[in-house]
């Protein structure tokens, strides 16, 4: 089996997954900028059971893509098991490891005991990695949050149940679940975490630029460093991850009119994977246009926006906008 330790060493950027956005047009994007592994959407392992096509949807891969994580979640060992079992013959080498999804904090989610319910039952969670780690041969990670009640940081003795029920490496959001987004990250339960198990770690929460890369490696000694919010609209942040990592100089921001070209093609590949009606697309568009001269104004119009060429027209009057404001027309 691939030593995730070596593997780490030379794949440190990893893309979040993030249900709703981490489709194949984004995780392309992401990667083309740097990101050396990106993982899907959750996906529901009951939902692959019952060949559910909104399920297996979340598992396309753009043409050529590789090095992607795919991320499970449920609560059944035996389903995860054979899913995971599943996803694996079906992705063949594109397949870089399967995680389990222990951190999610969604009520839909932890009332059916998925996602971050499971750091409330640590003896289910101990079954289902091994039952899942039995049934694949590629690296089996998990990923979790702090702890689940606020203030009660169970992330250092969960990750060494984790480690011994085979897990490959553990990916760790520092706040609680109950925390959901609020408040930050706290790096040093990382650390913890970190200092608590002998397989890498992944350091996850609040990566807001480039140099933030560097900052949450050396704080918590983590062995790769995973962003989700600032790469929304901005896949920018992974070139400048990287850079930072290198101890090089990060690249610049990005302009208003190159901002809006990566929309524009963000926009084409979701519509080779979606068809004519792109409207996932709004989200992203509104990211990529944050803080850029006539965004505000253009909400509504993306909001009606639904193929590539409707997207097009509102691109184009943000473009001859920007130029108007810089020109200071
Ligand atoms: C829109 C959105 C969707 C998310 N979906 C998932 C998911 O499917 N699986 C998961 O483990 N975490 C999910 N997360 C959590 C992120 O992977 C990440 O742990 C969290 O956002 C903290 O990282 P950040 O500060 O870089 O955003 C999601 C977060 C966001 C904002």
């Amino acid at each position: 089996m691939m030593d995730m330790r070596a593997f780490f060493k030379t794949h440190r950027l990893l893309l979040a997954p993030m249900a709703g956005v981490s489709d194949e047009a984004f995780r392309t994007l992401c990667r083309e900028q740097g990101a050396d592994v990106t993982y899907t959407e959750m996906v529901s392992a009951k939902g692959l059971s019952y060949a559910n096509e909104k399920t297996r949807h979340l598992l396309r891969l753009a043409p050529g893509e590789d090095q992607v994580a795919v991320q499970l979640f449920g609560h059944e060992p035996d389903t995860m098991a054979s899913q995971a079992a599943w996803i694996e013959d079906e992705m063949g080498a594109s397949l870089a490891y399967l995680d389990i999804n222990m951190g999610c904090p969604a009520r839909k989610i932890v009332s059916k005991g998925d996602g971050s319910a499971l750091m409330k039952d640590p003896d289910l969670a101990v079954s289902i990695v091994r039952a899942v780690c039995a049934a694949v041969s590629h690296p089996v990670t998990v990923k979790f949050r702090r702890g689940w009640a606020e203030g009660v940081e169970t992330a250092p003795a969960f990750a060494r149940r984790m480690e011994d029920a085979g897990a490959a490496a553990l990916a760790v959001h520092g706040r609680y679940a109950e925390q959901l987004y609020r408040g930050s990250a706290e790096w040093d339960a990382i650390a913890r975490v970190k200092q608590a198990v002998s397989v890498p770690v992944v350091g996850n929460g609040d990566v807001k630029r480039g140099a933030d890369a560097v900052a949450i490696t050396e704080r918590t000694g983590c062995d790769a460093v995973m962003i989700a919010r600032a790469a929304e609209g901005n896949p920018w942040v992974f070139a400048q991850a990287k850079a930072a990592l290198a101890g090089e100089a990060e690249p610049e921001a990005p302009g208003v009119e190159e901002r809006i070209a990566l929309a524009r093609r963000h926009a084409r590949l979701l519509s080779e994977r979606e068809g004519k009606n792109i409207v996932r697309m709004r989200k992203h568009a509104m990211w990529y246009m944050a803080g850029i001269p006539g965004a505000a104004a253009a909400r509504e119009k993306i909001n009606a926006c639904v193929s590539v060429e409707d997207f097009d027209v509102v691109f184009d009057e943000l473009v001859a906008c920007a130029r108007e404001h810089a020109a200071g027309v």
